[in-house]
């Protein structure tokens, strides 16, 4: 039997690999899904068919009470809503190593780990480290929860003594392992989760709104390595790899996320480190300024007379699910002549990769789909930059005002196309909370309405 759940484990192992293969491109993305599906399956079932599962009850209750509960969320959440669901589930993740740990701790002969008092040294070092890991990663995703569903201020919390204050937690989470290590001393255990709760809030609080999403897949990452800590607990090797697949994927893309928004890796890993000067003016100061606004006929005649259009989709194209009236308003301005292409910037919308899920799920093809780096240049030579829903992404601060919580974020520099249309349905500011001078500029022309509508009146005009 073990033998065989070796070999199934190890199944599982290599499904996983070719599911996070499939979900690096979109064309390959729904292959990579099954992969995983079934690789969960057969980890699964190969997990509760282990001689030493002592109850089928208890397992069979938790899993149709979490089954339950995560088909009805899956089913009703909203695709704009998923970065924060994705940090409330990271959160339980954390809980889930803490808990483990714990119960190894308490009654190690459960888990061959000795007797109570005369754990072996690396089992102890591997709890308290998974511990650790685990407490940050559940306060950590608590925060990042808070700030994606607007509980908690979206701006950077900052004070004085805050860099030293984590230097000084860090040291003492040290100083606590090693001496529950020697003492195997409960109240030492409880120390470590108390200090690293502590630290997994201070490590999110400093960081602003435009640079949530790098925390985001940081706090996926941390919860891989949490896994990996309980597989080391629960002498269980599929979660050893699997945490540490997470980990190490999730590591990486926080990794090429901070080079598309050009912040320092090790910055936002140990807390925001910098984060104070964005934090004086993240607040989007009012504006009274008028902006110049078109209507759905002009950009329909305008578009219609173009030989090259750039559409810059974002949050606000998402929340309308705009995409279909999108592609069909796309469509007949190519049936009219012009090139039509798509530019996403690496952290439109609320999670990686969000836009180009929403334009697959329209059929646009993946050619005409291309990334900041691939089309950024071709602004200049481009007549319409047609702007939908995005607003940050666009915003020239983040080049120009060093002040501003977007500083440094490279943008779609739309404002050098001919004309440029933005599509929203007011003045507010974006996620980062900071006005877009874009707005008053001569070669804007706002077209203020839901983005969904908005499109299907252009198609209207292009259809007359
Ligand atoms: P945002 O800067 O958030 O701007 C979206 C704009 O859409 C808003 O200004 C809003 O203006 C407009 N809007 C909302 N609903 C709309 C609707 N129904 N119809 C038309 N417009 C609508 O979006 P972005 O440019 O995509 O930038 C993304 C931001 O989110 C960045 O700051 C990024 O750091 C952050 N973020 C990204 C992620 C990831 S991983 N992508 C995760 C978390 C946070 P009105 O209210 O005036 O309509």
């Amino acid at each position: 039997m073990s033998n065989l759940s070796t070999v199934a484990y190890l199944v599982s192992s290599v499904l996983f690999i070719m599911s996070l293969r499939g979900l690096s491109h979109p064309t390959t993305a729904r292959k990579g899904n099954f992969y995983g599906i079934i690789g969960m399956t057969i980890a699964i079932l190969t997990t509760v068919a282990n001689p030493g599962v002592l109850s089928y009850k208890e397992i069979g209750t938790a899993f149709v009470i979490g089954g339950l509960i995560g088909s009805v969320i899956a089913t009703r959440i909203q695709m704009t809503a998923l970065p924060q669901l994705v940090a409330a589930f990271h959160s339980l993740v954390g809980l889930a190593a803490v808990f483990v740990a714990a119960a190894a701790f308490y009654n190690p002969t459960a888990f061959n780990l000795g007797t109570e008092g005369n754990i072996p040294l690396g089992s102890l070092i591997e709890m308290a480290i998974g511990t650790a890991i685990g407490a940050v990663t559940f306060t950590g995703s608590i925060i990042a929860f808070g700030k994606l569903q607007g509980f908690v201020s979206g701006n950077p919390l900052v004070f004085k003594g805050q860099h030293f204050l984590n230097l000084l937690l860090g040291l003492s989470i040290i100083g606590l392992i090693a001496k529950f290590c020697i003492d195997q001393n409960p109240e030492f255990f409880w120390l470590i989760v108390a200090a690293s709760f502590l630290i997994g809030v201070l490590l999110i609080v400093p960081i602003g709104g435009a640079d949530m999403p790098v925390i985001v897949s940081m706090l996926n990452s941390y919860s891989g390595w949490a896994a990996a800590g309980i597989g080391f607990t629960l002498s269980n090797n599929l979660l050893i790899i699997t945490g540490a697949l997470v980990g190490s994927s999730g590591a990486i893309l926080s990794y090429i996320m901070c080079k598309g928004m050009n912040r320092s890796f090790f910055n936002v890993l140990l807390g925001g480190f910098g984060g104070e000067q964005a934090a004086s003016s993240s607040g989007g100061e009012k504006d009274d300024r008028q902006p110049k606004q078109g209507n759905s006929a002009d950009a329909a005649f305008m578009m219609k007379n173009s030989k090259t259009i750039i559409i810059v989709p974002g949050y606000g194209m998402a929340v309308a699910q705009a995409q279909h009236a999108l592609r069909e308003m796309g469509d007949l301005l190519k049936a009219a002549g012009a090139e039509v292409r798509y530019a996403i910037h690496p952290v439109a919308g609320r999670m990686p990769g969000h836009m180009n899920v929403l334009l697959a799920e329209a059929n646009v093809p993946y050619d005409e789909v291309l990334e900041l780096d691939e089309i950024n240049r071709d602004f200049s030579d481009t007549d319409v930059a047609f702007v939908i829903g995005a607003n940050d992404v666009t915003n020239p601060a983040a080049k120009t005002d060093k002040t501003s919580a977007i500083y440094g974020m490279p943008i779609l520099d739309v404002e050098n196309a001919g004309q440029v249309f933005f599509v929203k349905r007011g003045m507010a500011s974006g996620y980062a909370g900071v006005q877009n001078e874009l707005f008053f500029r001569d070669n804007t022309l706002m077209l203020f309405g839901d983005a969904k509508k908005v499109c299907e009146d252009i198609i209207k005009g292009l259809e007359d």
